[in-house]
């Protein structure tokens, strides 16, 4: 079923909101708290199609999972305690790259064999990234022309690895971590510039040996047991960004955002609205389980690249590479020109992000010039309504949903619905935070 969404510009957003659970932190505490041994308590954790994926794959691999709405009791079973149910056990990730990416490391070591498949989206995202490392451990996998899903993996005793990885992905980071913790001796780990540390924060939390050196070279001793937990899951401050995006560039808004994640290598986002004047008070900052949490609270604001251009490239780009759809609906509100640099991963997202983009600025009647490794806008730009399609890609019917605000006139977003795989209540929360403007008109499913 693909269900799309009217949504009437233009329109400002007012109010409170929270948003869903951090969606990394919830594939990595399902996956860390059922390795452990004993029974640990989540609360918080996103209830999104991506991260359900990851706890079903979790139940069918033998590990009891008690839920009621505002908690998860998860009885890990250790590092080796997942059970084979046939003698191939099959799994599915859905839409979700992390789930396939990360659990791949961990059935690698297992001792048994599973196959672990997906959509038509994730059957075309590339997985040679983290075949090639397991297989320096002695992993045993098969993988469509060696590189898509689905992966048939040959559960194996593990050997550590010192490994430098070509590509900036903490899926791939995490992948290798959690296959060095099942591994015999110390794995190393780098990447060209640093990813997000949640998989690091957490496996600390829960008593790994793991210790990241000022080089940026990651260590895991192998055979560590994990301690169970009693875990709670912050916002997710990349579906935040789509109303803190709002919230800047629709005149007269105002927003507070409670209980969002702030670690800092997930908040580029905000460091690059804040250097272009965006107003977003941090508040109420505190340490939650090595990860910092706080309170956004946000106000509209003409954004300003005062007259140079602004580049975005290098180190900054796997910190908001979640955030950049958003980024370029905010880059044609602004006065000035911004480009993105070396975010060719875009490419090999839920959609190819560049291309989607661009295609959905154009539907709108913007300009945007497209490149191999990223864009350029040029704005103020005066966006008019339109038809966007989705693609199938949840931060492209979000961002896309957001830029329609700022429009005069109507725009359809096609396939809006699968905004569930990050963020099921979005467009719940987009009607309440612009009600008085009715902006949002649900389509009848078709
Ligand atoms: C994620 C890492 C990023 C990000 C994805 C979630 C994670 O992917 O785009 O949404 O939770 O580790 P890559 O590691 O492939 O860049």
């Amino acid at each position: 079923m693909s269900r799309s969404m009217r949504i009437k510009g233009p329109a400002r957003v007012e109010g409170s909101l929270s948003v869903p659970g951090d969606k990394s932190i919830s594939h990595r505490i399902s996956m860390l708290a059922s390795i452990a041994s004993g029974t640990s308590t989540v609360t918080g954790l996103a209830s999104s199609a991506d991260c359900s994926a990851t706890l079903d794959c979790i139940r069918k691999l033998g590990i009891a999972v008690e839920s009621d709405r505002s908690e998860l009791v998860i009885h890990g079973q250790g590092l080796l305690g997942y059970r084979q149910s046939s003698p191939v056990v099959d799994l599915d990730a859905g839409n979700s790259g992390s789930t396939m990416r990360m659990l791949s490391g961990l059935l690698a070591g297992q001792r048994f064999t599973s196959r672990i498949d997906g959509d038509g989206s994730l059957r075309r995202r590339p997985m040679a990234r983290i075949v090639e490392p397991l297989s320096l451990m002695g992993a045993q996998i098969e993988a469509t022309n060696g590189n898509f899903p689905p992966l048939t993996i040959y559960g194996k005793p593990l050997k550590a690895i010192t490994y430098a990885s070509p590509v900036a992905s903490a899926q791939v980071k995490s992948c290798i971590l959690l296959a060095g913790l099942l591994a015999e001796g110390r794995t190393s780990y780098s990447e060209p510039v640093p990813s997000r540390n949640h998989t690091e924060l957490m496996l600390k939390e829960l008593g790994a040996s793991i210790h990241t050196q000022s080089s940026g070279w990651t260590s895991i001793e192998g055979g560590y047991e994990l301690k169970p937990v009693v875990y709670q899951v912050p916002g997710d401050i990349s579906s935040a960004s789509f109303f803190i995006a709002a919230a800047t560039i629709l005149p007269g808004s105002k927003l507070v955002i409670k209980n969002v994640n702030l670690n800092p290598t997930r908040t580029g986002f905000l460091d690059v609205l804040a250097e272009l004047g965006a107003r977003i008070e941090r508040k109420n900052i505190r340490e939650q389980h090595g990860e910092m949490v706080g309170d956004l609270v946000v106000s509209s604001h003409q954004l300003t690249t005062d007259g140079r251009d602004r580049v975005l490239s290098g180190a900054i780009i796997p910190n908001i590479l979640d955030e950049i759809p958003m980024l370029a609906v905010v880059a044609t509100q602004l006065e000035g020109r911004i480009e993105v640099r070396d975010a060719k991963e875009l490419r090999v997202k839920e959609s190819d992000r560049i291309r989607t983009v661009a295609r959905g600025i154009r539907a709108l009647g913007g300009e945007i010039e497209e490149r191999e490794d990223g864009f350029s806008i040029t704005g103020p730009q005066r966006l008019a309504g339109g038809r966007v399609n989705s693609a199938g890609d949840h931060r492209i019917a979000m961002a896309f949903s957001i830029a329609a605000l700022t429009a005069n006139g109507k725009t359809e977003v096609a396939g809006a619905d699968c905004a569930s795989v990050s963020f099921p209540e979005f467009f719940e929360s987009l009607a309440m935070l612009t009600a008085p403007y009715g902006a949002v008109e649900t389509e009848p499913a078709q």
